[in-house]
């Protein structure tokens, strides 16, 4: 089943007809309280909080349910799509411990390491010399799995700042880490988006602080935080998930801010990728997602749900994956830098070239092999889909800067 699942990533540009139009003609509105859906608290807060709950709640979280299936179990991540993958990350780890000077002790660090899936991978296709040197751990909000390799190590914190050397990884990670959402109302004022566990939404107060800032600096055309000063929120206008948002086009850089325009505040991301980053004393930090860039940010944002294998409106109520691309402009460290996933796999040996049709003839069931190598190859590296990812590489300690070759900036 799992191989019928698709990537949680859609290309952002047409934004605002999936969430504006696509999600707003499958569901019809429906009246506040008029629904219940699993466990509604009827409690209003903000979509960081309630995302927190759905995905990670101890005993129902979508993430940390016990027997849940885990992420495998509703979509496809690169890990999931090819052996490929984690032959690659094998390679970076190689080279990171060749920059590190073949230390006793090399550690991989997954971060949101799902299942494990990317560990047992790794420890399958790295040279037995070094296998027999590494440190495999998973930070890892869900329990570990039964039956995953004793090597190992499986915890639900990031290890202390400074105490790892070797290469901290994180695939679709940061995406996972809950964010709010803003809206402007009426009056072009950006407000936090209320919600409650069916789904419904409401525009709460004007967003001021560490969230105005953040959006000021990395959300464009950024909402004006200071036109807020003042008003009080709307009337409680609630709206059924995925319902109508309009307009659909951002303001000019110069007006005031449209009705509608939705941001979600990337801060919590930074903070965590900032803190992952700090746990290596030496090495490489690399984290793996779907991402935007500033000056290109979707005008009505990009949270989304996922559920068995499909894309649903998003409902904290823990019965769906909630998700929404990575800022990893605003992530990114003095010394990362970012490139797309089709430069790094290639940069890693992963080519998605078509054998030599000569093979065919010489050695047909290695051809065979290599046509399909080559197929998941270019799954991954796929710019309209996996290749499109975004790899914010941060060095740490001098080793590693150019540990994925001389391939240009995203
Ligand atoms: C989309 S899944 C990705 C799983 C795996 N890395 C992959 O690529 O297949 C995100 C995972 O991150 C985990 N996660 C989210 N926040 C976390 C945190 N702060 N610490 C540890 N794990 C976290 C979730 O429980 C979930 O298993």
């Amino acid at each position: 089943m799992r191989g019928a699942y698709s990537p949680r990533w859609r290309p952002h540009a047409p934004n605002v007809s999936e969430r504006g139009t696509a999600c707003a003609a499958a569901r019809p509105r429906v009246r506040a309280g008029a629904r219940t859906v699993g466990r509604v608290t009827n409690e209003w807060c903000g979509w960081r909080e309630a995302t927190e709950r759905a995905l990670y709640g101890p005993d129902d979280g979508f993430y940390t349910r016990p027997g849940g299936p885990g992420p495998a179990g509703h979509f496809r991540t690169s890990v999931h799509a090819s052996p490929l993958y984690a032959g690659a990350v094998a390679t970076l780890v190689c080279r990171v411990d060749s920059a590190l000077g073949r230390p006793d002790e090399l550690a991989l660090v997954d971060v949101g390491a799902g299942r494990g899936e990317l560990l047992t991978g790794v420890l399958a296709a790295l040279p037995g010399e070094v296998a027999a040197r590494l440190r495999p751990c998973a930070v890892e909000r869900a329990a570990r799995p039964a039956g995953l390799d004793p090597r190992i190590e499986w915890r639900g914190g990031l290890p202390a700042p400074g105490s790892v050397t070797g290469l901290l990884f994180a695939n679709e990670w940061l995406d996972n880490v809950p964010v709010d959402v803003v809206e402007t109302d009426a009056d072009g004022v950006p407000r936090r988006v209320l919600v409650r566990a069916d789904g419904t939404e409401r525009l709460g107060a004007p967003v001021d602080g560490a969230d105005a800032e953040w959006l000021r600096r990395w959300w464009s055309p950024a909402p004006a935080p200071e036109a807020a000063a003042g008003r009080t929120p709307d009337a409680a206008v609630e709206r059924a998930p995925g319902a109508a948002r309009a307009p659909s086009r951002p303001a000019a850089p110069d007006a005031a801010p449209s009705p509608g325009l939705r941001a979600e505040i990337g801060r919590p991301r930074d903070e965590a990728w900032a803190r992952a980053v700090r746990t290596l004393r030496a090495g490489l930090a690399v984290a793996v997602d779907y991402a935007h860039e500033r000056g290109d940010r979707p005008p009505l944002g990009t949270l989304t749900g996922f559920r068995d294998g499909r894309e649903v409106a998003p409902v904290p109520d823990g019965s769906c994956d909630i998700t929404a691309h990575v800022a990893l402009d605003a992530c990114a460290g003095p010394s990362a830098r970012r490139l797309t996933q089709r430069a790094a796999l290639r940069a890693l040996g992963v080519d998605g070239r078509r054998p030599p049709l000569a093979l065919a003839a010489t050695d047909p069931s290695g051809y065979v092999r290599a046509l399909s190598a080559a197929g998941a190859a270019a799954e991954l590296t796929d710019p309209a889909g996996l290749g499109g990812f975004g790899w914010l590489v941060e060095p740490v300690g001098g080793a590693g800067a150019d540990l994925l070759g001389a391939v240009g900036a995203a």
